[in-house]
């Protein structure tokens, strides 16, 4: 053939998508969180943050699919904008997965499209318990409160402290974790002095911190899911008085994230928490993990929020290689519901029924490791059921 004509057969059937061994059509999958706002930093950037590094270890292409992210911000709790743009993933952009969701009202609401479009939907975060058996099509990769929060009331009362003070977010997710916390410590044998629910948002947190003083609380148990309003609590805490009267802070892990650490600099050493996933749990798989994160992230250590991410789109990896690239939405259903591996936080099993998880949680102390604050895990309860 004339290679003029070859050549321009060619780049046509480039064009067109069309050449023999051309490539597959990209995985889409569609991204929401919060990609501004105060919740950006600790929500959408940890998420994007996860997903570099999983890129970075496992590759941009999965059985033959080049993996194209397309992110949508919703940035706080946000139940109607997140039906919207996960509404318009589906159709206009067409994706073959919809993830992300740090908050559980935009999870119920991204799941009402997942039910109605048949999408696979892998919820990254969101931890209310019991929204699963309200998204069809859905699997939770994260954790839920009550499984993260309960093992830490167990070990505050079997380790000294007698009355505690609650302070969580006021909605669902926060009456989840004042709840399976209330539960666990008293039947321990310890007293919730008083129990505080704040808004999610633009808290001031001086008033709350003299009423633990009144109280006379020897602890403070506390889950606020927005960086920046843990941040104003750790301040107000220290600022208050409550370090040097040794109110033992009792954290929900997400408080003593990484990332917020730095807030309270020293004052955060020795700060107990649970949680399902800790930067310097001891694993061949998290070791490589933080290092590739660390990498394509200017040094910094992953969050549960960036785990989340991780675990995600190695679920989503899974049911398409399983697929050999071409996923339909009942197969993908089940080998997600079956999903069984060994991730960065340590070894993780889903339920089929359920769609939730089953994990470690670890108690876990801030300690000053190579100049780092970083949380260390000195217990562990073994496969704790969502
Ligand atoms: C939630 O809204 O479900 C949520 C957000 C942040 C967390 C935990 C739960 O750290």
């Amino acid at each position: 053939m004339n290679p003029i004509l070859a050549s321009g057969l060619l780049a046509t059937a480039a064009l067109l998508g069309g050449s023999a061994g051309a490539a597959e059509p990209p995985l889409k999958i569609g991204l929401i969180g919060p990609f501004s706002g105060s919740s950006y930093e600790s929500g959408g950037a940890a998420f994007d943050q996860g997903i570099k590094a999983f890129l970075k270890i496992h590759g941009d292409t999965v059985a033959g699919r080049k993996v194209e992210i397309i992110r949508r911000d919703v940035p706080e709790p946000m139940p109607e904008l997140a039906k919207r743009v996960a509404t318009e993933l589906v159709v206009r952009d067409k994706v073959d997965f919809l993830t992300g969701v740090i908050f559980t009202p935009n999870a119920l609401a991204a799941g009402q499209v997942s039910g109605a479009t048949r999408t696979p939907f892998v919820i990254m975060n969101a931890a209310t318990s019991g929204i699963m058996a309200k998204i069809p099509n859905a699997v939770r990769v994260s954790f839920t409160m009550a499984q993260v929060t309960a093992p830490l009331g167990d070990w505050a009362a079997k380790n000294g402290s007698k009355r505690a003070f609650t302070i969580v977010a006021d909605y669902a997710p926060g009456i989840d974790a004042e709840n399976a916390f209330t539960r666990s410590f008293t039947e321990g044998g310890g007293q919730v002095v008083e129990k505080l629910r704040v808004p999610l948002s633009n808290v001031e947190f001086s008033p709350y911190v003299r009423r633990i003083r009144d109280a006379k609380a020897d602890a403070v148990y506390l889950f606020l899911p927005n960086g920046d309003t843990a941040k104003s609590f750790l301040k107000a805490f220290k600022d208050g008085g409550l370090v040097d009267a040794k109110v033992k802070i009792l954290a929900d892990g997400g408080i003593t994230a990484p990332n917020n650490l730095p807030i309270v600099g020293d004052n955060a050493i020795g700060m107990i928490s649970s949680h399902h996933y800790t930067e310097t749990h001891a694993s061949p798989v998290n070791e490589r993990f933080v290092k590739a994160f660390a990498e394509v992230n200017s040094g910094a250590l992953p969050t549960y929020i960036s785990a989340g991410a991780y675990d995600a789109m190695a679920a989503i990896y899974k049911a398409v290689q399983e697929q050999g690239g071409k996923p339909t939405l009942d197969r993908t259903m089940e080998i997600l519901g079956n999903l069984k591996m060994e991730s960065p936080r340590g070894p993780i099993q889903l339920d089929a029924r359920s769609r939730d998880i089953t994990q470690n949680v670890y108690i876990r102390r801030v300690e000053r490791r190579g100049g780092q604050l970083v949380n260390v895990e000195f217990e562990t309860i073994p496969a704790v059921k969502p």
